[in-house]
């Protein structure tokens, strides 16, 4: 008897040990998923543009001043870096360490950010203090708007879709407003779709609208890469109440147009994260003019 209680003992030890190295793995190191798109659409003085994608940060920190992120992200050698959202608390009203990282960013690269369904929690007083505050550091916050980016004469248009709450499950209220075509027009007007559209946009749940929209290439994030993590099975649980959510984390394709869901650099209140750590998804748009999808 006091052998079989020594064996569990022991190997309730070594699975605690384990989970709690695993708990920490996954909620502290930092990896790059580097993935290419290509598309006729991509004029050839964008081919090998790199956008590095960070999201749902929740208030975390990559080391001192968030040193090992920058690190990270400028070893991606990026042109931009486009962030979609959740990179707050809603709950937290110290957004320092944010406005920190945003302003080294802009020392490098131009940056571009959509809120999150945390930042739109915050209620409208401070979310648009937030958004000042994120323009007065630098960023170009997107908020239901486009803009044009240029390299030589070659042009691509970058979206940024604001997705309102009612967009998003929530625990005290279970109906979720669903995206169509005509309310993405009436929130960022038409695509012109003669050009490359890349569309970022916090939630990825309404892909086939963005798809339909025109959106050549949607960048989201919000699911967390499904939280808990299994082999053969991917992400467990989503932040909008769900289980193994659909879009987790990586490429998508309709057959059409492409989405990257981005797993995200931290987790909201509760911290947990298993086989799952936190990444930047490093984008690089292929050109290629006589092809089909
Ligand atoms: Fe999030």
């Amino acid at each position: 008897m006091k052998t079989k209680n020594k064996i569990l003992t022991a190997a309730a030890v070594t699975f605690g040990v384990a989970a709690v190295s695993e708990w920490a793995i996954s909620n502290n190191s930092l990896e790059a998923n580097r993935i290419a798109v290509r598309s006729s659409k991509v004029p050839l003085s964008f081919d090998g543009f790199r956008i590095a994608h960070i999201s749902d940060m929740h208030c975390s920190g990559f080391g001192h001043g968030n040193e090992r992120l920058l690190r990270k992200i400028k070893t991606q050698y990026p042109d931009i870096v486009a962030i979609t959202g959740d990179m707050i608390e809603d709950e937290n009203s110290d957004f320092a360490s944010l406005f920190n990282l945003i302003e080294k960013l802009v020392l490098k690269y131009p940056v571009y950010y959509v809120m999150g369904n945390h930042e739109l929690m915050l209620g409208e007083d401070a979310y648009n203090s937030m958004m000042s505050q994120l323009s007065l550091c630098g960023a170009t916050v997107m908020d239901n708007s486009s803009t044009v980016i240029k390299r030589n004469n070659d042009e691509i248009i970058l979206t940024g879709l604001c997705n309102s709450l009612c967009f998003y499950a929530q625990r005290k209220k279970d109906t979720v407003t669903p995206m169509t075509l005509e309310k993405m027009k009436e929130m960022v007007g038409e695509a012109d779709t003669s050009r490359y559209n890349i569309l970022l946009a916090h939630s990825p749940f309404s892909f086939d609208a963005y798809s339909e929209w025109g959106a050549d290439l949607t960048l989201s994030g919000h699911v967390h890469g499904g939280m808990i993590r299994l082999p053969k099975i991917g992400g467990i649980f989503s932040p909008d109440f769900s289980f193994f959510p659909e879009y987790q984390g990586g490429l998508y394709d309709d057959g059409k147009n492409y989405m990257v869901v981005n797993k995200g650099l931290g987790s909201a209140r509760i911290p947990v994260r298993f086989f799952n750590k936190p990444e930047i998804s490093v984008v690089t748009l292929k050109s290629k003019r006589d092809m089909s999808f």
